[in-house]
């Protein structure tokens, strides 16, 4: 038997390392935290994504009495920037989430599965890694690419 090590290398920094257009995603993905509808876990995620026509488009979670029927920040945005922009590629993508407490996460906020599927798809989609900024109020990961976060994925089949 063979043992395979996977390994990936992201970045952590501070918001003053990262350029003016990624420090204003990583607002607008703050910003969002405030229009999410989640009154069931009170957990607010906000999301936004620039894609590769500088067009900026956000998401937030959206909750549902029927809990499966919500959706998470992330696919709200990439959704939504399918939507209005169905051939022009996803560029970056910020996160950032408010805890029950209401403050901004101190540690960076992490996407969960399904979302880091959807962000596959897009990537497989326009043949273009996105470039993911977590935001934390301790610190930000940068990570270039989901497969750094997912490095054996389902993203096509015959
Ligand atoms: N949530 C997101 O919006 N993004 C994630 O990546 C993790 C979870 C939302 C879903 C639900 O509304 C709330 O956070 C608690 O799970």
């Amino acid at each position: 038997m063979e043992e395979l090590e996977l390994k990936s290398t992201i970045y952590a920094c501070q918001i003053d390392e990262l350029t003016a257009e990624e420090r204003h995603l990583v607002e607008l993905a703050i910003e969002a935290t405030g229009r999410s509808y989640a009154p069931y876990s009170k957990f607010h995620v906000g999301a936004a994504v620039r894609l590769d026509n500088g067009a900026e488009i956000i998401g937030c979670n959206q909750e549902n009495a029927a809990y499966p029927s919500g959706l998470c920040a992330e696919r709200t945005a990439l959704f939504s920037a399918g939507a209005q922009y169905p051939d022009v590629a996803v560029n970056t993508l910020a996160i950032a989430a408010r805890g029950t407490d209401g403050e901004l996460l101190e540690e960076p906020v992490a996407p969960c599965g399904s979302c880091r599927q959807v962000i596959i798809e897009s990537e497989t989609r326009a043949k273009h890694p996105i470039r993911i900024l977590l935001y934390g109020r301790k610190r930000i990961f940068i990570i270039d690419g989901i497969r750094k976060l997912m490095p054996i994925t389902f993203s096509e089949f015959q």
